[in-house]
């Protein structure tokens, strides 16, 4: 039945009444309180901008945690000597570490001496000069908690029983869980730094003399964290990011002359390794890895055997990395490495043995195709000891190495931690693609989220 223009019969007008109603009385018991929790994100946006704001879905709180929790751990750093020799001195500098001395890049800026564990700290001071803070944590998109995961990790990892390994996060997780930050989703829009693998913080047996449980904690369990590797890949909610390297530019002209040398870099060397053998592991590849190289004219390698401290000037790091075209990364004590990272900086194609060495870790900073930037030899074919590492890498046309070799110098920037005391320009570096990740993983977290339900939380 169509109502004629101008009139309309009885039967209808009750049904539109009762359909108005019926739509009224939805919209104020579901959706008011919706859209009120929208209205105050988007008021306080407005007031910073409005439309046009470019820090829309962007802004990021940051909890501001006792001391225990981040300032204090690393006031203490000495204490955690047992396992992390020297820790007051690579955790200085905001992180950095030492600026390089002895060998190549000694005086030159942006140059440290950094620790590998060491993400906690240069994170939390990126994230104080991230563009779009607020201090209105209602107006946020995420909630950033500075609490030093990894470097807790290391003050309780050496000596200690399970219950005092576990005790900071468990403080830590009864703190965030009262806050009304965390009512809000959950904890789904949290996000923390642990600078070390996630396989630390997942101690599932009690009984086991490694590692904390923090990441098994139900409420840790809707958070983000961030670590040099997942253990997970993927299906848990441990994102990997990359390790942090020597270089920190305090410039977006740094990042771009130092683009410059590595592709005007002679590289005369095709392969190179940096690493130790594991003779206890007989999963391990890496003596083939290193006979084949010894055997090889072309392959050079520095050794971190114990007494050796060949491997450990990172300036000699670099200067081999810089000149060589292939730089070979198997796994070590887990999947991914440092190295990795140090050799791509120097503008040298990694290759891998495993997958789950870089391409189902590092999805928000690699390239999804992988062959563009890498090779993968599989590691089955090295330990039955039937490839050549140096056949296989000879085989690849010269055009098609340039190219690769081009490809990895474009990703350098997102690959480096910019120096947290000075701020790129317009160049992206790892923090800000890591940013973007988190920012982006919220956003289908809450909103895309499995239990629509759930949106109640945002009241
Ligand atoms: C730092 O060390 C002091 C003195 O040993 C200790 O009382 C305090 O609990 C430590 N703080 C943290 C966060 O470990
Ligand atoms: C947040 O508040 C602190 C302390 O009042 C202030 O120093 C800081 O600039 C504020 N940050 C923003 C983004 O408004
Ligand atoms: C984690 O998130 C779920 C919703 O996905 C929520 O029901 C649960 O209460 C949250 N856990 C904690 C400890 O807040
Ligand atoms: C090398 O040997 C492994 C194990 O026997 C086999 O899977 C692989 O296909 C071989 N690779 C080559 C290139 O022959």
């Amino acid at each position: 039945m169509v109502a004629k223009p101008g009139g309309i019969s009885r039967p209808c007008f009750f049904i539109v009444v009762a359909a108005t109603l019926w739509v009224l009385t939805l919209y104020l018991r579901l959706l008011v309180p919706i859209a009120f929790s929208w209205r105050v994100a988007v008021d306080s946006g407005r007031s910073s901008g409005g439309k046009d704001d470019p820090c829309r879905g962007r802004y990021v709180y940051i909890h501001d945690l006792p001391p225990r929790f981040n300032a204090e751990i690393l006031r203490n750093c000495s204490t955690a000597y047992a396992g992390w020799p020297k820790m007051c001195d690579d955790v200085s500098n905001g992180g950095l570490g030492r600026p390089m001395a002895g060998g190549a890049f000694t005086g030159e800026t942006g140059w440290y001496a950094t620790h590998q564990f060491a993400l906690d700290a240069i994170f939390h001071g990126r994230m104080r000069q991230y563009g779009c803070l607020t201090n209105d944590s209602a107006a946020s998109d995420a909630v950033f908690v500075p609490f030093y995961a990894g470097f807790e990790f290391a003050a309780h990892s050496w000596g200690y029983d399970a219950a005092a390994r576990d005790a900071a996060s468990a403080d830590l997780v009864r703190w965030l869980v009262r806050r009304p930050e965390w009512r809000r989703a959950g904890g789904r829009d949290h996000f923390v730094v642990g600078g070390r693998t996630a396989w630390d913080f997942m101690r599932s047996d009690p009984n086991s003399a490694w590692g904390n449980a923090f990441l098994l904690s139900p409420a840790a369990k809707n958070l983000t964290l961030l670590a040099v590797e997942t253990a997970t890949l993927g299906w848990g909610n441990d994102v990997a990011v990359p390790y942090p390297t020597y270089f920190h530019p305090r410039s977006d002209a740094e990042v771009l002359s130092w683009q410059q040398r590595i592709r005007d870099s002679d590289r005369w060397w095709l392969t190179s390794f940096v690493g130790a053998t594991r003779p206890g592991d007989d999963k391990s590849i890496r003596s083939q890895i290193v006979a084949q190289c010894a055997a090889s004219p072309s392959c050079r390698q520095l050794g971190c055997k114990f007494g050796s401290a060949q491997c450990h000037y990172p300036g000699d790091i670099m200067v081999l990395f810089m000149s060589s075209t292939f730089c070979l990364q198997p796994s070590g004590d887990s999947s991914t490495r440092r190295s990795t990272f140090d050799a791509m900086v120097a503008g040298c194609i990694p290759v891998f043995f495993k997958p789950r060495s870089a391409y189902i870790q590092y999805r928000w900073h690699l390239p999804r195709d992988h062959a563009t930037y890498s090779v993968l030899i599989p590691d089955e074919s090295v330990r039955a000891g039937n490839v050549s590492i140096e056949a296989e890498l000879r085989k690849i046309p010269p055009a098609a190495v340039v190219k690769m070799r081009e490809e990895v110098i474009k990703l350098v920037p997102r690959l480096l931690y910019a120096d947290p005391r000075y701020k790129l320009q317009t160049v992206k570096d790892a923090f800000d693609v890591a940013v973007d990740g988190v920012l982006e993983r919220v956003k289908q977290q809450i909103k895309g989220g499995d239990d629509y339900g759930a949106t109640a939380g945002w009241r």
